[in-house]
């Protein structure tokens, strides 16, 4: 798929006082520091439409950017970073939880997991809640570029057989770097089937 346009719409804190859901909408979460703003700013060609900082938790809002003027890319806070306070940790999981269950055009949701690492326990309750409300995700490794020869065709596949020994599920994944660009054609082409899909 070509992106011939990306703009950011908005950012908000509840999933009512999102834009208006007449366009579809593909959401990016995972950990604090995993790459979210980084892939969407390699997914649409830009360097900061995201904002992008090498201090963890930088995304604390519900970011919508508007794409081809068709559908919603959505940079969603990270969660789990240690250093915040439980207070702030407890708000950003009520602005993701609030964010899933009530917003009505989400077609897909790619979970970014750190490739360098062994499944972390945040990760997989994450996905097993997801799985527990049926919202389809897909899995994006990130930070590819990070790793050897060996991890990187090692790592993908002992993740996915953790997450299947633990929660039973095997959802289709893509390995990525932003930095590289590996991964996007593939991600790109899996929005671009369900755009005009019925909303799962
Ligand atoms: P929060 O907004 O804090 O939740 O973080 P985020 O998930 O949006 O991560 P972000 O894109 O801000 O990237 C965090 C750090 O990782 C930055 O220093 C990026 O430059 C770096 N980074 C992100 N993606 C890649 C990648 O594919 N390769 C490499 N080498 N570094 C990356
Ligand atoms: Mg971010």
């Amino acid at each position: 798929m070509k992106i011939t346009s990306s703009s950011f719409v908005k950012s908000s804190s509840k999933s009512k006082d999102c834009p208006d859901q007449k366009f579809n909408e593909y959401a990016f979460i995972g950990r604090s520091n995993v790459g979210k703003s980084s892939l969407i700013n390699s997914l649409t060609n830009s360097k900061k439409l995201a904002k992008i900082s090498g201090t963890p938790g930088k995304t604390l809002l519900i970011n919508h950017f508007i794409i081809n003027k068709k559908w919603f890319l959505v940079d969603l806070p990270g969660y789990g970073f240690a250093r915040k306070s439980k207070k702030e940790k407890r708000i950003i999981e009520e602005i993701i939880t609030d964010y899933f269950l009530n917003r009505n055009n989400i077609n897909l949701t790619f979970v970014l997991i750190d490739i360098r690492l062994k499944p972390q326990k945040i990760d997989l309750e994450f996905m097993l809640w997801l799985n527990q409300n049926n919202i389809q995700f897909k899995i994006i490794f990130t930070k590819a570029d990070k790793l050897n020869k060996k991890e990187f065709i090692e790592n993908p596949d002992k993740y996915l057989e953790i997450l299947f020994n633990e929660i039973g599920i095997h959802p289709e994944h893509f390995i990525s770097s932003s930095k590289s660009k590996l991964g996007r054609e593939e991600i790109l082409n899996s929005i671009s089937s369900q755009i005009d899909s019925k909303r799962v």
